[in-house]
């Protein structure tokens, strides 16, 4: 079986490829990158006018099950990433049980496999994320965890989150670290400062996130372990990434798209939609994250999608759960936000979306090149669309960004040679 995409500028910044070339796709693997391709058994597939890419990586998704099938199921959750170009995710283990041994490991990865979405759970760092006892890593990782964290729970005791860190280097496993300080955020709703203030609500400080940063940087200097800090939210948290690199600490970190479109005022135009952990901060905060995509310092871009029920947002913003669903319009609002805007060429956007997050989780993931799993996506770059939540595969419709006009729309998406997402 044969699939030839033909006429598309295919652009993969791996291989430092941008060109109008044909792909050639044979058993789910890519076979040949060619002007002109002849094969004439291959089912043709006119990719005219559209762009050809590796198909997303996030490495940052909450897919719920098990335990909050309400939020979203593990087909659900496969049939979003679809929909908005991710055909690799790694899923978090915040669910119930926690993804803490082998068997939840193992049934998130049952239930991912009629889905053709490559779906990788994360093991939990903490016996059910409650920061007390470390979890069998070895045992996590012969289960095929890429990665280990306690996602959602910041991690309080630092000679647990040493010990943690040297075991995970002994496995060469990466620890993902949500970094806020738990005793300075409590359950909070909003970023500490103008807004918070102005509704007469405690805030979550900027600094309860940098000082996590800050310990996460000085312990992966310690002990050589690879920290990769999750959605990473301020200026300041940049700037300590920023320097820990010049030094040599294996350091890394993720944004999202919340965190360098939207500022902590959505909060009061759109209440607890615009609710998530870590909070969108200020507008100096918005600037020094999109500083850290253009120089470098921010690794990759991935959505934290985090999918609530509906009942449970329209809680008063105090007792309602943070997060937002993101794999549906990450791409467009990477797109239009720092591709169209000129802060990055297209090429770099796509890498940070592929390339880069496979690289730093280790993952045969994330180019075009001959051999490899032929999962790619087909999309307009310029095409401009409105975004609605009312047509999402997610369960979750927590949406701050419902009824934006964004511009980059997928077409098509393929996994392992098979086409899994159309649009229309
Ligand atoms: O806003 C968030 N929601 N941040 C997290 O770290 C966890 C996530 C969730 O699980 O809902
Ligand atoms: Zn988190």
């Amino acid at each position: 079986m044969q699939l030839l995409i033909r006429g598309g500028r295919v652009v993969d910044p791996a291989q430092g490829v941008d060109d109008r070339l044909d792909l050639l796709i044979q058993d789910g693997k890519i076979l040949r990158l060619g002007r002109d391709l002849a094969a004439p058994d291959a089912q043709i597939l006119n990719a005219g006018g559209l762009t050809a890419a590796p198909g997303l990586v996030d490495i940052h998704v909450h897919l719920r099950e098990p335990g909050f099938e309400a939020k979203e199921t593990v087909s659900t959750g496969c049939a979003a990433a679809a929909r908005g170009g991710v055909t690799t995710l790694v899923a978090m283990p915040n669910t119930r049980p926690a993804a803490d041994c082998p068997e939840v490991v193992q049934l998130v990865r049952d239930k991912a496999a009629p889905t053709r979405i490559n779906v990788l759970p994360a093991g939990a760092v903490t016996l059910g994320q409650k920061g007390e006892q470390l979890t069998d890593f070895a045992a996590l990782k012969a289960a095929g965890v890429p990665a280990l964290t306690d996602d959602g729970v910041p991690i309080q005791n630092l000679a647990l989150l040493r010990r943690a860190l040297l075991e995970a280097k002994r496995l060469n496993l990466p620890l993902l670290d949500h970094c806020e300080d738990r005793d300075m955020v409590q359950n909070y709703a909003v970023n500490e400062g103008a807004v918070s203030r102005r509704l007469g609500l405690p805030g979550r400080p900027a600094v309860a996130e940098e000082l996590q940063i800050m310990r996460d940087v000085m312990l992966a200097e310690d002990t050589g372990a690879h920290v990769h800090i999750c959605h990473i939210s301020t200026a300041k948290g940049v700037d300590i990434v920023r320097q820990a690199k010049a030094r040599g600490v294996h350091v890394t970190c993720e944004t999202c798209p919340q965190y360098f479109t939207l500022t902590e005022d959505e909060i009061l135009r759109q209440g607890t939609m615009a609710r998530v952990n870590p909070p969108l901060r200020t507008q100096a905060d918005v600037d020094g994250i999109r500083a850290g995509l253009a120089d470098g310092t921010i690794d990759a871009i991935v959505t934290d999608h985090a999918p609530h029920t509906a009942g449970e947002k329209s809680k008063p913003l105090p007792d309602a759960p943070s997060g937002m669903v993101g794999l549906e319009t990450s791409l467009a609002l990477a797109l239009t936000g720092l591709y169209h805007t000129g802060l990055l060429p297209l090429a770099r956007v796509l890498a940070l979306m592929s390339a880069s997050p496979a690289a730093l989780l280790g993952l045969d993931k994330g180019t075009l090149a001959a051999g490899r799993d032929a999962d790619l996506i087909l999309f307009d770059p310029d095409q401009e669309w409105i975004i609605d939540k009312t047509k999402f595969a997610s369960k979750g419709r927590n949406t701050p960004f419902h009824g934006r006009t964004v511009r980059g729309r997928v077409k098509y998406t393929i996994s392992r040679g098979t086409i899994i997402y159309q649009e229309g």
